[in-house]
């Protein structure tokens, strides 16, 4: 059994407090909120709009005690990006392993949670990009610039008007697997960053959109989240995968894409190989009357 604590009870966190309770290998032990937050000693199912949970809904102000007495092997976090940072650093201190959905960290921060865990020997799963569905937008966009290194690459993002950070965590991941793939692919077309557009408006859960032009033809390549579900997916996997583990992790390593493609490809050509030679060996005799 994972023993599991949530950090952050807003729109997202809410989705993962109910997931995680619906699976067996999983118990949800403790859950976190604000220092003035008045979900304070609330049960959380009031929080949740289920039935009562038995588990009172704690202040971030008093995290070692929490993690203490409820003995948590993982966190997700899904708050705001100082709070998480600042938690990590008590977390990753206790030995307690992480996962960070929260965005809108800078470039130093995800450094410091690096750091962490060089420094605790903990895990971290760092996971701006939560959802299956993105991380395999992101692997083909990865592909379409490898191949396609001449074109010029679009990105825009839409997401409902409360997202804080802008653009999003994700539209930069995405931008940096564009200049992966352009960078392999040996083109000069590198460096100059690639635009991105970020829409805030409504309640849109979540959209992101590749444009690829090139002089004489268009590609588009998009996700969209139509609901949080598919957030509380994601976790789940990561909080099943950090069980364990030091170290520090995105969601590529969670789910392992690159490995499932490459294993695909190879089982591809085999098979290819394979009907080849049955096409050959049919067609031998009449090769020889052409030949
Ligand atoms: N990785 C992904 O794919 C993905 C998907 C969706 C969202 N996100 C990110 O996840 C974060 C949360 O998103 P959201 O839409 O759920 O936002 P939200 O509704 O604003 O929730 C954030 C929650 O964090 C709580 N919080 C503030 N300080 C805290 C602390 N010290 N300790 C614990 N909780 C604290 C806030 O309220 P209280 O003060 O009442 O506790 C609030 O409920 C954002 O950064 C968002 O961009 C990532």
């Amino acid at each position: 059994m994972i023993r599991v604590c949530i950090s952050g009870l807003g729109k997202t966190g809410k989705e993962i407090a109910k997931a995680i309770m619906e699976q067996e290998d999983l118990k949800l032990v403790a859950a976190i909120c604000g220092a003035t937050s008045d979900k304070q000693g609330k049960d959380l199912g009031e929080i949740l709009g289920t039935g009562h949970t038995g588990i009172s809904v704690e202040s971030s102000d008093n995290l070692e005690e929490i993690i203490f007495k409820t003995k948590p092997d993982i966190v997700v976090d899904f708050s705001t990006p100082s709070a998480a940072l600042y938690n990590a650093k008590i977390f990753s201190k206790m030995r307690v392993n992480i996962v960070i959905g929260t965005t809108g960290f800078s470039k130093f921060a995800l450094k410091k949670l690096f750091v962490l865990t060089r420094q605790y020997h903990n895990g971290i799963v760092y996971a701006p990009n939560i959802t299956l569905g993105v991380n395999v937008l992101m692997l083909l966009t990865n592909l379409a610039s490898n191949i396609l290194n001449n074109y010029d690459f679009q990105i825009t993002e839409v997401h409902h008007k409360h997202k804080k950070d802008a653009p999003s965590g994700t539209a930069i991941k995405i931008a940096a697997e564009i200049e992966k793939g352009l960078k392999a692919s040996g083109s000069e077309n590198t460096g100059s960053e690639i635009p991105i557009t970020a829409v805030r408006a409504g309640g849109v859960v979540g959209k992101h959109e590749v444009m690829i032009i090139g002089e004489d033809d268009k590609i588009e390549i998009s996700h969209e989240s139509f609901s949080r579900r598919a957030f509380a997916l994601g976790a789940l996997r990561a909080v099943r995968f950090i069980k364990g583990k030091s170290g520090y992790f995105e969601m590529n390593d969670v789910l392992d894409l690159k490995r499932i493609l490459m294993d695909y490809v190879e089982k591809e050509s085999n098979t290819f190989n394979k009907r080849y030679l049955k096409y050959v060996k049919k067609t031998d005799h009449s090769l020889e009357i052409w030949a």
